[in-house]
Formats: C-alpha cells, sequence, structure tokens
C-alpha cells in the first residue's frame, strides 16, 4: 500500500514560512556540510591535529558527516518535501557552530584528550562502541527507507525489517545513540550540548512520524514504538 502526504502536511515539523523553500537535495546538501567543513577547518588548523585521540574523534565525526552532506542527499528518491529557507538558515547556523566548537573543544579545550592514556579509559571505549552500533542501525534504518521507493517513485509505505520490527523512526534512534557515544568518548560540554540537541530535535519528529503512519495505516503494527523499543 502506497500513501501520498500532502505537501503542506509534511512541513507539520517545520511550522514556518512555507513560501519560501529549497528543493530536498541542495537544502540537504547546504545545511549538512558547514558542519564537516567547519569542523575540519578548525581541527586541522590546531598543533594536536595528529594526537591519536583527536584524530581517532576526528575521523568519527567527518565519517559521519561527509556521508550526510555529499552522499546521502544524492540517494534519496522521490522526494517532495521541501524545507523553507528559514529551516535552512537555522540548521546551515547550527552545524557551522556544532563543528565549530566541537572541533575546537577536541583540539583545544580537552586536555584529557592529548594524552593516549584517554584511549584505555572506559568512556572512551565504551563510547566508541555505541557510536559504532548507532550508526549500524542509522544506515541501515535510512537504507531500508531509501528503498521502499523505485526510481522516479514517489509516496509513503510502511517500513519493514531492521529495527523497523520495534520501532517507527529507527534511523533517529540510531542517530541519537551515535551521539550519545561520540560525547562519551569526547567528554567534552560541546559533545554532550550536540547529543543533547539530537535528541530533543529527533524524539518529537519521531512521535509525530509515529502518530502519522497509525493514522494513515490502518494496518500498522500495533507494538512498534516511535524511538526506544518496548517503552516509547
Ligand atoms: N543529528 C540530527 O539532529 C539530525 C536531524 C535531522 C536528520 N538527521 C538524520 O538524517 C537522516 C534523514 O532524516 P529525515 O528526517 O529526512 O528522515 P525521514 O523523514 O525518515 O526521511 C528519509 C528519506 O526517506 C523517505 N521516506 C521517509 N519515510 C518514508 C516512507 N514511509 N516511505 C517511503 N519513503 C520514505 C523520505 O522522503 P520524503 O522526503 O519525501 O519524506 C526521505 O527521502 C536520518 O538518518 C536522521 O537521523 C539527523
Amino acid at each position: 500500500m502506497q500513501i501520498t502526504r500532502a505537501f503542506s502536511e509534511s512541513l507539520t515539523t517545520y511550522p514556518m514560512y512555507t513560501w519560501t523553500v529549497l528543493g530536498a537535495t541542495t537544502s540537504w546538501v547546504l545545511m549538512e556540510a558547514p558542519s564537516p567543513i567547519a569542523f575540519a577547518i578548525v581541527y586541522f588548523r590546531s598543533d594536536n591535529a595528529f594526537k591519536p585521540v583527536p584524530l581517532i574523534l576526528c575521523g568519527m565525526y567527518l565519517f559521519h558527516y561527509v556521508y550526510r552532506s555529499f552522499i546521502y542527499p544524492f540517494r534519496m528518491r522521490g522526494g517532495h518535501k521541501r524545507k523553507p529557507i528559514v529551516t535552512g538558515l537555522v540548521a546551515f547556523a547550527f552545524n557551522t557552530a556544532n563543528g565549530w566548537t566541537n572541533a575546537f573543544a577536541i583540539t583545544v579545550l580537552a586536555p584529557h584528550l592529548l594524552s593516549t592514556d584517554w584511549l584505555t579509559d572506559p568512556r572512551f571505549i565504551i563510547g566508541v562502541i555505541v557510536f559504532a552500533a548507532g550508526w549500524i542501525i542509522n544506515q541501515q534504518s535510512d537504507a531500508i527507507l531509501l528503498k521502499l521507493r523505485k526510481p522516479g517513485e514517489g509516496g509513503y509505505k510502511i517500513p519493514e525489517g531492521g529495527f523497523y520490527r520495534w520501532l517507527s523512526s529507527p534511523n533517529y534512534f540510531g542517530e541519537i545513540i551515535e551521539w550519545v557515544g561520540f560525547a562519551l568518548a569526547a567528554w567534552t560540554v560541546p559533545a554532550w550540548v550536540f547529543a543533547w540537541f539530537t535528541g530533543t530535535n529527533l524524539i518529537p519528529r519521531s512521535f509525530s512520524n509515529h502518530r502519522w503512519y497509525r493514522d494513515h495505516f490502518s494496518e500498522y503494527p500495533k507494538k512498534r514504538r516511535a524511538i526506544l523499543p518496548f517503552l516509547l
């Protein structure tokens, strides 16, 4: 079964000025690219850039964001969900500040990251594992969503498989886990602020997605939760 989401309805999570909009791919690149670019500019100007721990954290951040900014937007199919320019500008500003502050914190503000002792700290080890687990869940879930449409097709279907067995928005679940893992591994204020922002941004969106699926698909699996398996 395939259902189309009205253009105005698709903007309910962005309740702003719908009269000026950007195409989906363009807006993704413009919104996300400032994050890895700002991060790389600040990071590689530091004398600490090639110390082991900062380098691993830099790799984690750029690994995620180079994909999200320059590969993911070109994999989307049939998206009609255009974004208001105001939303794009807010995301542009947030991502620039986020990339800048995280790179600055890792290379300048966090002396604990400059010693190789941090490599064996439980926060770092658990954080890297949690980040990797979140990345796998996010990638697998996004891949399931992106395959739902054939080339040139629009509309919405019920996603199945992977973490969709339990959740309506497992891609958001994975994303939140990823940045909590990064915050654990980096143990800096900007990293925790980013994890918090990711949660406060994506949890309400997962509730709205969940409600939408339940309202539009009578056969929607009853056991599926919005964002937290078996609970929420
Ligand atoms: N760190 C953060 O704060 C943050 C913020 C936003 C997003 N992200 C990440 O960016 C990625 C994409 O986010 P998003 O909000 O754009 O995800 P989304 O709303 O789930 O949509 C992702 C793609 O799948 C399509 N799609 C969604 N549901 C579908 C369905 N039921 N049937 C067919 N196609 C469907 C969408 O098409 P339409 O565009 O036509 O709906 C879009 O192309 C996720 O991995 C998310 O975690 C992170």
